[in-house]
């Protein structure tokens, strides 16, 4: 991807300017990111599947609620890399807001993606110059499954608990009308790269 980052610097320009051995840092950083995000992906699918099983959607939705937030929390502190979710149709905009730089990737996810690429897999990564420093950023895209329709699908195919709940504690609600293989949002990491 050819982007601009906030702070007005071109990706090319910036890695040209890197040490060498952080640029040969990077296929690693890239390889350990992709193995974050898709444990993530497994534990919470894990979680959401049995949630599921054992009390239906209205179980489910503390699986999305609280315990997606902690287990982010977890592996930032085991890793000290911040490790989010995020979406540009968030359902909660305290953690689900993408900032600029993620907003372009999904906006790139997208476009992959109609260009047939699979949504399995799809990742990204580059070091971005930020006003506070060096980070290495990495998504990883987030694919809407079946099970996930019965809180991201159209409003009106929703179980009716299911509905008001959400209703109640999001009335700011974006992350409906999904159908199962669209892009519901993606895994985001990012980590300080020192010189
Ligand atoms: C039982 C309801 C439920 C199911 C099933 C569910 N979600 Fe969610 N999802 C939620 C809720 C509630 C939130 C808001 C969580 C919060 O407050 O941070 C959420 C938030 C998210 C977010 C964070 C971005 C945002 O929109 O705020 C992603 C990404 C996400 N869900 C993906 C999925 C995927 C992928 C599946 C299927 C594997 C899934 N969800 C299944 C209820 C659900």
């Amino acid at each position: 991807m050819k982007s601009t980052i906030p702070g007005g610097f071109l990706v090319a320009g910036l890695l040209a300017a890197l040490p060498a051995w952080a640029a040969e840092e990077m296929p690693e950083r890239e390889q350990a990111a992709k193995e974050a995000a898709s444990a993530l992906m497994k534990e919470l699918g894990g979680e959401l599947k049995q949630a599921m099983k054992e009390g239906g959607p209205p179980e489910a939705v503390k699986v999305c609620t609280q315990k997606a937030p902690r287990i982010t929390a977890r592996l930032s502190r085991e890793r000290g890399w911040q490790v989010t979710r995020v979406s540009n149709d968030f359902r909660n905009p305290l953690l689900g807001m993408p900032d600029p730089w993620e907003q372009e990737v999904l906006k790139e996810f997208e476009s992959r993606a109609e260009e047939g690429e699979s949504l399995k897999g799809m990742g990204y990564g580059e070091v971005v110059n930020e006003p506070e420093g060096k980070f290495y950023r990495y998504m990883q895209a987030i694919p809407t499954q079946e099970m996930c329709v019965a809180c991201h699908g159209p409003e009106d195919q929703l179980d009716p608990t299911v509905r008001e709940t959400l209703q109640e504690r999001y009335p700011h609600d974006r992350a409906t009308g999904f159908q199962p293989g669209d892009l519901r949002g993606a895994f985001s990491i990012k980590q300080p790269v020192e010189e």
